[in-house]
C-alpha cells in the first residue's frame, strides 16, 4: 500500500460518517458509515465464470481476501518461479470495485509446496525472506493491497508452538524474521498474525497474546491480529470475544475478524438459521464496540462455494447467501448490526427462566437463569435485572450475573427482562427473594499477614509473597493491600501474593502488607521488607542477552537489551564472548566483528543515541556443533 491511499480512505470514512446510510443499503454502505469493513474471501473460478458472484461481490463489500490464490503454492509452486494470474485477478477486481484487498497468506504449515518443506534451514530462511520479498513487493505501491497475514496459525491449541515445518526446521525465530521482511518490501502494509480458535480468551489466544506483546516489545513489526473466526453453532459462541478483541487491541495493534463463517449441522431449519443470524450479529457487535477492530471479513459468501462441507464433514450451510444466492437470516444479521440495530425488529426476546439466587454473601450474590431466545432478527443483546421497586440495578451480557455492593441482612426481590439489539424488553421473569448475611456486625479484622519476602527482583519490577491472613468476622478475607514506606498504597492483591511492575532501578524500596475484609476492615501492617531493583549503571551501560530459539546446530540471541546509565551517549559498544567452534552467522541493528572468542557488537547508524536510562535492541544467529548446547555469555557495555 502507499501511505497516500491511508490518508484518502480516513478521509473518506469521515465525510460517510455524517451521512446515515438507508436501512436497505448494502453491507458495505452501513459499514463505512461505521468507520469499518466488511470483506469477503472470492475464489477465482466463479469470479471469472459466474455474474451473480461478481454481482454480489462488488457490491455488498469494501474488503477482499483471496481464498486461496495468494498463497504459496498458487505464487511460487516452484523455487523462484512466480505465477501471479489469480492474486492478480484479485487485486484487479478489488481495484475496479473501490475494495481493498487483505493479503493471505505468507507463511504457513499449509498449501505450501514440498519443495519448501525439505530445505535446510539456511536455505529455507532464504526462501521464506526471497518469497516474502517478491510477493509483497509487487503489490507495495498498489493502493488496493493494505495488509498481509504475514504468518499463519504458528500455534496448537495448548499455546505451545505448532510443530510445523517451519518451527521444526527455524524454530519460532522464523516469525520474528518473516514480519521483518514484510515490512522491508512494503513499509506502509499493516502486518498481521492470524489463527483459528483464538476467538475466546483460551491458551492459544493467551499464547498469541504473549507473541505479540513480545515481539512488539522487541521492536518486530507486527502491526495486527486476526481472528479468524470458524465457527460451528455445535460449540456454542465464544462469548468473550469482544473482551479478548479489546485485550489485544490493549497492547496496541489493529485487530480483525478475518476469515468469519457458521457452520450449522446437517440440514438447515428454521431455528439453526437463526441462531447462525445470531452469532453472525454477536461478532459484528463485538468488532463495532472495539475501535481498534477494523473489519470484519466472511470466509466466502454463498453457500455455493464454501470451504465447510469438504472440511468438516456433515457440516455446512455456513455463509450469509444460500445456493442460489438468496439472503439468509444470517444475511439480514449482518446488514441490521452494521445498521445499529433493526429499526423492523419489534418482537422481544422470549421471558427468561425463573432467576435463582446462589453465592450469597453479606455484600452480594450470584443470579442465574434459563436463557432467553430472540426471534425479532437483531439478536439478543443481554438481561437488565431489577430490584422489586422496578429500579434496574444490574445488566449482563450471560444468563447469570454476580451482584455487588448489597447491604447486609437485607432482603431482596429481583427479576431478570431480557434485551435484544434493537433494544426490545422481554416480559419479567419470576421473582426471586434472597436475605444476604449477617456482615454489618463484621468489625473484625483480618489477622496480619505473614512476613513478606521478595523475589524475582528485576531493574523495574519485583515478586512479594506473604503468608495468607485468615478472617474470622463473618465477610470473608477480599485481599491485600501493598505499601510503600511512606503509606501510600502502590497495589492490591485478591491472593497473598503481587508482581510489582514500573519501579525505579537501583533504588530501595521498603513495603508492608495489610489484608482487607469484605466488610473493609484492615489488618494491622504486615512487617516491612526491604529490596533494592537492579540496573545501576549511572555512568555507563549494560546489555543481558536472552535466547530466543535454539536447536542442536545453533541458536539465536534476540533480543539482546543495550540499556544506558544516566548520561545520555551516541554510540554504544557491546563485546561478549562465544564458546570455541561457535560461529556467527548472522545479525541485525548492529556491526558485529569477531576476534578470537570476543565479539564486538557496535550500535548501526540509526540506534546509537540513547537518551538517560533509555534500551535498544539488536540480535544474532550462532551456529554450533550440534553436540554443544552451551551459549554466548558475559555481555559487557561501554
Ligand atoms: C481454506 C480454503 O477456504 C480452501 O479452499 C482450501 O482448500 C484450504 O484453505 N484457515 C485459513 C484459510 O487461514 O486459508 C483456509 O482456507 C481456512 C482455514
Amino acid at each position: 500500500m502507499v501511505a497516500a491511499a491511508c490518508a484518502l480512505t480516513t478521509a473518506a470514512a469521515t465525510v460517510l460518517v455524517a451521512t446515515p446510510a438507508s436501512a436497505s443499503a448494502a453491507l458495505r454502505v452501513h459499514a463505512q458509515a461505521r468507520g469499518k469493513f466488511i470483506g469477503t474471501a472470492l475464489a477465482t473460478s466463479p469470479l471469472a465464470n459466474e455474474t451473480a458472484y461478481r454481482n454480489i461481490a462488488a457490491t455488498e463489500f469494501n474488503q477482499i481476501t483471496a481464498e486461496n490464490a495468494m498463497k504459496w503454492s498458487d505464487t511460487e509452486p516452484n523455487d523462484n518461479q512466480y505465477t501471479f494470474g489469480g492474486a492478480d485477478q484479485i487485486v484487479n477486481f478489488a481495484t475496479a470495485n473501490n475494495q481493498q484487498v487483505h493479503g493471505h497468506t505468507l507463511v504457513w504449515h499449509n498449501q505450501t509446496p514440498g519443495w519448501v518443506q525439505g530445505l535446510s534451514a539456511t536455505n529455507m530462511r532464504a526462501a521464506m525472506n526471497e518469497h516474502i520479498a517478491t510477493v509483497v513487493g509487487r503489490y507495495a505501491n498498489n493502493p488496493t493491497v493494505v495488509s498481509w497475514d504475514v504468518v499463519n496459525e504458528v500455534f496448537e491449541e495448548n499455546g505451545s508452538f505448532r510443530s510445523s515445518f517451519w518451527y521444526n526446521t527455524l524454530g519460532s525465530s522464523f516469525i520474528a524474521d518473516a514480519f521483518r521482511a514484510a515490512r522491508a518490501a512494503d513499509p506502509d502494509a499493516r502486518l498481521c498474525i492470524n489463527d483459528y480458535n483464538v476467538e475466546g480468551i483460551n491458551a492459544k489466544s493467551t499464547a498469541m497474546y504473549n507473541l505479540v506483546s513480545q515481539l512488539r516489545s522487541q521492536n518486530v513489526p507486527v502491526d495486527c491480529v486476526g481472528f479468524q473466526s470458524h465457527l460451528s453453532t455445535q460449540y456454542g459462541f465464544p462469548n468473550d470475544l469482544q473482551q479478548n478483541l479489546q485485550r489485544f487491541a490493549n497492547l496496541g495493534v489493529q485487530v480483525r475478524i478475518t476469515e468469519l463463517d457458521v457452520r450449522i449441522q446437517g440440514s438447515r431449519t428454521s431455528a439453526k438459521d437463526t441462531q447462525q443470524a445470531t452469532y453472525y450479529t454477536n461478532v459484528v457487535n463485538a468488532c463495532l464496540a472495539v475501535t481498534a477492530c477494523a473489519g470484519v471479513t466472511i470466509w466466502g459468501f454463498t453457500d455455493k462455494y464454501s470451504w465447510v462441507p469438504d472440511t468438516f464433514p456433515g457440516e455446512g450451510f455456513a455463509l450469509i447467501y444460500d445456493n442460489n444466492y438468496s439472503q439468509k437470516p444470517s444475511y439480514t444479521a449482518v446488514h441490521n448490526a452494521l445498521d445499529n440495530g433493526t429499526p423492523n425488529d419489534t418482537t422481544a426476546p422470549s421471558t427468561p427462566g425463573a432467576p435463582t439466587a446462589s453465592g450469597v454473601t453479606s455484600s452480594g450474590a450470584t443470579l442465574s437463569w434459563t436463557a432467553s431466545t430472540d426471534t425479532g432478527g437483531s439478536g439478543l443483546a443481554g438481561y437488565n435485572v431489577y430490584n422489586s421497586g422496578g429500579t434496574q440495578i444490574a445488566t449482563s451480557t450471560t444468563n447469570s450475573v454476580t451482584l455487588t455492593g448489597l447491604s447486609a441482612s437485607t432482603a431482596y426481590t429481583v427479576y431478570v427482562r431480557a434485551r435484544d439489539g434493537a433494544g426490545n424488553l422481554s416480559a419479567n421473569s419470576t421473582s426471586v427473594t434472597f436475605t444476604t448475611t449477617g456482615g454489618s456486625s463484621d468489625t473484625t479484622a483480618p489477622t496480619t499477614p505473614g512476613a513478606p519476602t521478595a523475589s524475582n527482583i528485576t531493574s523495574s519490577g519485583a515478586t512479594l509473597s506473604w503468608t495468607a491472613s485468615t478472617d474470622t468476622g463473618g465477610s470473608g478475607l477480599a485481599g491485600y493491600n501493598v505499601y510503600n514506606s511512606g503509606g501510600t498504597q502502590i497495589a492490591t492483591s485478591t491472593t497473598n501474593s503481587v508482581a510489582l511492575t514500573g519501579l525505579s532501578a537501583s533504588t530501595a524500596y521498603t513495603v508492608y502488607v495489610r489484608a482487607r475484609d469484605g466488610a473493609g476492615n484492615l489488618s494491622a501492617n504486615s512487617t516491612s521488607v526491604t529490596f533494592t531493583t537492579t540496573g545501576g549503571n549511572s555512568g555507563g551501560c549494560s546489555a543481558t542477552g536472552t535466547i530466543q530459539t535454539q536447536w542442536g546446530g545453533g541458536y539465536v540471541v534476540q533480543p539482546v537489551t543495550v540499556t544506558n546509565g544516566t548520561s545520555p551517549r551516541t554510540s554504544w559498544t557491546v563485546t561478549f564472548t562465544l564458546p570455541s567452534g561457535h560461529t556467527i552467522v548472522g545479525s541485525w541493528n548492529a556491526t558485529l566483528t569477531v576476534s578470537g572468542n570476543t565479539v564486538t557488537a557496535r550500535n548501526a547508524a540509526y540506534n546509537g543515541n540513547l537518551g538517560s536510562g533509555a534500551t535498544t535492541t539488536f540480535g544474532f544467529q550462532v551456529a554450533r556443533p550440534s553436540s554443544d548446547t552451551s551459549t554466548a555469555s558475559g555481555y559487557t557495555c561501554a
